[in-house]
């Protein structure tokens, strides 16, 4: 969980003239993700994954047109996404923001996790991708995080690639899946 302050008076937002959220994927949208709630606003997280999908990361924009999109205040948005950090709220690569690898391994560092010796699991990803959690490699491959619990304590201990959730892991077993990622194409850079 990351608590992130932001000076709401005098932020200054970056606008573009073209919607971030734009009129195919409100078709999109509509039709494929918003029906499987009973409210709009149920929407919300799947909604913030298309978007960062796209675009890569969560342009404020993004969020006010979202916003409206699921007739929701942009407070409450940005309070979801700034909850969650796999949300990228900043540019990938912008001055002082992380840079983004085609792929993402996030380790969970949370108790049970930390418990299950996640330690083991992170170093095998810094020795075999030669970088250090925040860092991405050379070729824009892989970016290694750890992240706060990821609610699946029982299997722990777990990490992310992508979208897909791994359990039970072992060093041995998250190099296996490290070298499988490396063959397909990733959802991070755009
Ligand atoms: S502590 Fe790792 S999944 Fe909950």
């Amino acid at each position: 969980m990351a608590w992130i302050t932001k000076p709401s008076g005098s932020m200054k937002i970056n606008r573009r003239g073209e919607p971030y959220l734009t009129a195919a994927m409100r078709e999109e949208l509509a039709r494929t993700i918003v029906p499987r709630y009973e409210v709009k606003r149920g929407a919300l997280l799947p909604v913030l994954r298309h978007v960062q999908d796209h675009w890569g990361w969560l342009p404020w924009q993004a969020l006010e047109e979202i916003a409206a999109f699921l007739e929701i205040k942009p407070a409450e948005v940005w309070d979801t996404a700034s909850f969650y950090e796999e949300f990228w709220l900043e540019q990938p690569g912008a001055q002082g923001a992380l840079t983004k690898g085609e792929h993402v391994i996030a380790v969970c560092r949370s108790i049970a996790c930390e418990v299950c010796d996640h330690k083991k699991i992170t170093d095998a990803c810094r020795g075999k991708l030669g970088i250090d959690v925040g860092e991405t490699t050379e070729d824009g491959k892989f970016t290694l995080m750890e992240l706060e619990c990821l609610g699946s304590c029982d299997t722990a201990p777990v990490a992310l690639i992508g979208h897909h959730l791994h359990e039970k892991l072992t060093p041995e077993k998250v190099l296996a899946l490290i070298d499988e990622a490396a063959k397909q194409p990733g959802h991070g850079q755009h």
